[in-house]
């Protein structure tokens, strides 16, 4: 294989490509590396407004599309309308990044907040965001590649599903049943329907984002929390990740680059899951 042959698994012309939480901080960013690379990427998310600011984001030399679409990852009928729009836009469906998901303040432990006294509505919500969030995607979207026979379905997870962190026990564990859940549905897709189906995750470390900014951060002054001093001392690169930081991985896994990869989970993660902190 060539330069030229190796680069050309990189352009995403003519493939689709649906992002939900599309309008997120992870998300908006693989949207615009996306569009920049040739996809028509369909930005499903909730927030319709944010979703349309991060359509001005886009160079003006980009060769793909994108477009939103209105879709809430728990609600089955919305993602069956927006199935019906992209096969009416697009025709086709050739990649899926499930990257809607989070974590909530009440579902936290804290000083303030015992395990016992968190409530039950929050861990559901935080439980049924994460794993069912992705596994109603997965269903009603990925139905459109088992028709076709081709591909790719791309989860986030966690570095909290390898081993746990303090405090966020319904996070931790929906992450660590997106991890499971993608092996599942890597067999799954492969055996039942074609081999030309692949399912993987990537498992981010720390990136400062909105769920987690009250975690990592001092809200008055900004500086670190002694939590957050705690991860950057255990990540090897002495640094949180940035949303571009994901991008190779991301681009790899929805390509033919990593045509025989299929249900793995890739930690990116500075070092920190490597670290056994000594
Ligand atoms: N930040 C990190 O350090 C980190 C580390 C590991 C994994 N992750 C994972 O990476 C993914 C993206 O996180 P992020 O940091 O980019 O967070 P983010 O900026 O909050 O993005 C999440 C997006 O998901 C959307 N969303 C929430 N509930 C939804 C629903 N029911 N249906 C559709 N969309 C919904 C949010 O929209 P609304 O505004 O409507 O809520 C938001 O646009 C998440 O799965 C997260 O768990 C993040």
């Amino acid at each position: 294989m060539n330069l030229q042959e190796l680069t050309m698994l990189y352009n995403f012309k003519d493939r689709t490509i649906a992002i939900t939480g599309g309008a997120g901080v992870l998300g908006g960013e693989m949207a615009c590396a996306l569009v920049g690379c040739g996809a028509n990427v369909v930005i499903l998310d909730r927030d319709m407004a944010l979703a349309e600011k991060l359509l001005h984001r886009f160079e003006p030399t980009a060769c793909g599309r994108a477009i939103v679409v209105y879709g809430d990852v728990l609600k089955r009928d919305t993602l069956e309308q927006a199935r019906a729009v992209i096969m009416h836009e697009f025709g086709r469906l050739d990649g899926l990044i499930n990257a809607a998901g989070g974590n909530r303040p009440d579902a936290t432990t804290s000083p303030d907040r015992s395990f016992f006294d968190l409530p039950e509505e929050a861990l559901r919500f935080v439980f049924d965001l994460n794993l069912m969030g992705t596994i109603l995607p997965s269903q009603i979207l990925g139905q459109l590649m088992a028709q076709r026979g081709e591909g790719v379905i791309l989860n986030v997870s966690s570095m909290n599903a390898f081993r746990p962190l303090t405090r966020i026990a319904a996070y931790s564990a929906a992450k660590a049943g997106v991890s499971n859940f993608t092996q599942w549905l890597a067999v799954h897709m492969a055996q039942e329907y074609s081999p030309r189906i692949r399912v993987n995750a990537i498992a981010p470390g720390f990136f400062l984002t909105e769920q987690n900014r009250f975690l990592l951060t001092d809200q008055q002054s900004g500086a670190l929390t002694p939590r957050g001093e705690t991860i950057i001392t255990h990540t090897p690169m002495q640094r949180f990740g940035t949303p571009e930081d994901l991008l190779g991985a991301v681009l790899w896994l929805l390509s033919s680059a990593s045509a025989f990869v299929s249900g793995v989970v890739i930690p990116i993660d500075g070092g920190f899951s490597a670290f056994s902190g000594v």
